[in-house]
Order: C-alpha cells, then sequence, then structure tokens
C-alpha cells in the first residue's frame, strides 16, 4: 500500500474513533512521524495513565501494550503485530521465576517494566530504566532485593546504589550486542566525542560512557551536552527524533559485534510493526490486547507503586 494513502487514511480513522497512537522511540521512522506522543517506557506508561482517547493503538512491543491495558481497563488497547516480543520479556518464564522467587524467600521483588503481565503480578515494585535507581533507593536499606529480568541494568543498579541484589540472568538482545573493540576505534577517530549509553549495555560499555540513562536520558544529555559529536548506544530508532532535534551535531551509533554492514543496532521485536500494519490494525481494531481482570489487578499494584514514586 502506498505511504500517502496510508498515512491519511490513519489520519483518518484515528479521528473517527478518536484514537491516540504512542510510539516508542525504537519504532520505525514512518511510524514515529503518524504517533500523537513518542517516549520511552515511563513517559509511554504515564501517558497511557492520562489519556483520553478511546482507544490506544500501541506502537512498540507487547509489554508495553500490556501495560498500558494494565492501566486502562475501560479503553480498547491495539497494537500492529503479536509478534512484537522481547527477549527480556520472552526470557523470564512466570513458571521458573515463581521458582526462583521461592529460592529466595523474604526478598522485595523489584521487576523491570520489560516483562510479562504475571511477572509483575509477582512483583513488589517495577521500574524503568529512567527510574530504577529511584526505586531501588526507595527500599528500607535491611530488606534483601531480587531484581529481574536485565542482568545488565541490575548490575549497573547495584554500583549505583551500593546494594546487592539476587538478579536474573535476563539480557537485551540489542543492548548486549555493542562491540566494545569497534567502539574504542571509533572513539580514537572522535576523540571529543562523548559516549551516551542505555543501562541495559555490558558493564565494560558502561564503563566507557559519559552518560548513562534511559531512552529520554541519552536524548535529553546530547539535546543539551554542549560537545558536538556524540556515540549512542542504543537502538538506533532514536536517532531519528535526535536528528532533528540538533542537526547541527553529529551523532554515531554505537556499533555492534556481529554486523559488518550496518554501524548499528536495531531491536528486530519494535521493527516487525510498519505503517501498514498500523493501518491495518486501526481499521480491523485488533489485535487487541485483553487480559482477564484478575491477572490485571494484580499487575497494576506494581505499576501504581512505580507511578507513585516516580
Ligand atoms: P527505555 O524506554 O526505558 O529507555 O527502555 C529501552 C527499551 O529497551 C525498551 O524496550
Ligand atoms: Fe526488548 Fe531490547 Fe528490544 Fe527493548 S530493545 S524491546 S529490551 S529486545
Amino acid at each position: 500500500m502506498n505511504k500517502t494513502f496510508l498515512v491519511q487514511e490513519i489520519l483518518r480513522l484515528k479521528h473517527e474513533k478518536n484514537a491516540v497512537i504512542l510510539a516508542h522511540y525504537y519504532q520505525n521512522e514512518d511510524i514515529q512521524e503518524i504517533a500523537d506522543f513518542i517516549g520511552d517506557s515511563l513517559e509511554l506508561a504515564k501517558k497511557a495513565q492520562n489519556t483520553d482517547a478511546d482507544i490506544i493503538v500501541f506502537a512498540g512491543v507487547l509489554f508495553m501494550a500490556e501495560t498500558a491495558k494494565i492501566l486502562n481497563p475501560d479503553k480498547k488497547v491495539l497494537f500492529p503485530d503479536w509478534e512484537a516480543g522481547c527477549s527480556l520479556a520472552d526470557g523470564c518464564d512466570p513458571e521458573d521465576f515463581k521458582m526462583f522467587k521461592q529460592q529466595h524467600p523474604d526478598h522485595v521483588v523489584v521487576t523491570y517494566i520489560n516483562c510479562a503481565a504475571e511477572i509483575k503480578t509477582m512483583s513488589d515494585l517495577v521500574c524503568t530504566s529512567a527510574n530504577a535507581k529511584k526505586i531501588i533507593n526507595s527500599i528500607p536499606e535491611d530488606k534483601k532485593i531480587i531484581f529481574a529480568p536485565d542482568q545488565n541494568l541490575g548490575k549497573y543498579l547495584e554500583k549505583e546504589t551500593k546494594r546487592e541484589m539476587v538478579l536474573w540472568k535476563g539480557s537485551c538482545v540489542v543492548h548486549e550486542a555493542f562491540s566494545l573493540d569497534k567502539l574504542i576505534e571509533i572513539y580514537k577517530k572522535n576523540p571529543t566525542a562523548k559516549i551516551a549509553a542505555h543501562p541495559e549495555s555490558e558493564s565494560h560499555i558502561l564503563k566507557t560512557a559519559h552518560y548513562i540513562g534511559s531512552t529520554s536520558g541519552i536524548t535529553n544529555f546530547v539535546k543539551t551536552d554542549p560537545a558536538a559529536v556524540f556515540i549512542v548506544a542504543t537502538e538506533a530508532g532514536i536517532l531519528h527524533e535526535l536528528s532533528k532535534a540538533v542537526p547541527e551535531k553529529t551523532l554515531i551509533p554505537a556499533p555492534s559485534k556481529e554486523d559488518n554492514t550496518c554501524a548499528c543496532s536495531e531491536c528486530s521485536f519494535m521493527k516487525v510493526n510498519t505503517l501498514e500494519k498500523l493501518y491495518l490494525c486501526l481499521k480491523n481494531e485488533t489485535p487487541e490486547m485483553v487480559l482477564p481482570e484478575t491477572l490485571r489487578k494484580e499487575a497494576l499494584k506494581p505499576i501504581e507503586r512505580m507511578l507513585e514514586l516516580s
């Protein structure tokens, strides 16, 4: 289908159905262009909480659409493709996590928002990369903590908060793919560059970074820091918004280990969403996120605690 037709139809249907399109920074550029709001996981959860639209179209991955539904039981939550998973969420099976929790009784359970609704029901607190330090620091010092499912974010938080935690051994396939050697090579050619990294990256990458933060944190850093060149270690979709916001700055995506043809890392889960799938889901009102009410209510509790704290 032709792009002009798709854009016109999405705008028409959105108006007709009182829908809002929320998109993560890692979405394809044409989806970012048509979205009503682009944000990181925390900003999108807050936006989903406060929208007065009847329909939320979530252009992101499944756990994000689930979070939107958990926060909005009375709204229709649509998303473009069931295949939009996440290596962190998919690597934390509820049955396995239940056993893991049993092995570590009397621990406060903090889970990164990148997990399934069932995992959230077993959590005391949820966090995103933007508020994780604050959430961990809110837990009394005498309490032991389980952190899941991202071990890289977990290790970073242990260092930052000086708390030891029991870590679930999950990781993000995109943020684990950065090559330290290639990054150093690029830095040697651009010695005045600032390196900005997402805390889902491995610790040897984080050690090189001048700034570590969530997707929106990195965006703000690049916009406000006076440096002219930045090496950005997160999913490459972020560069779309950034290059529009600071066209005068040079933005270099951090190179991945495997890929010799493209210098950057892309999340294949995020990228399954296309403008055509977005149009079809808005037109046909499917796929729709539906959750059993008891599961939704239980998953809501740790998300609400997070939102109160952030
Ligand atoms: P944030 O949106 O919190 O920066 O997380 C990045 C991510 O990997 C989302 O899936
Ligand atoms: Fe999951 Fe990583 Fe993709 Fe984010 S970038 S959706 S954490 S696989």
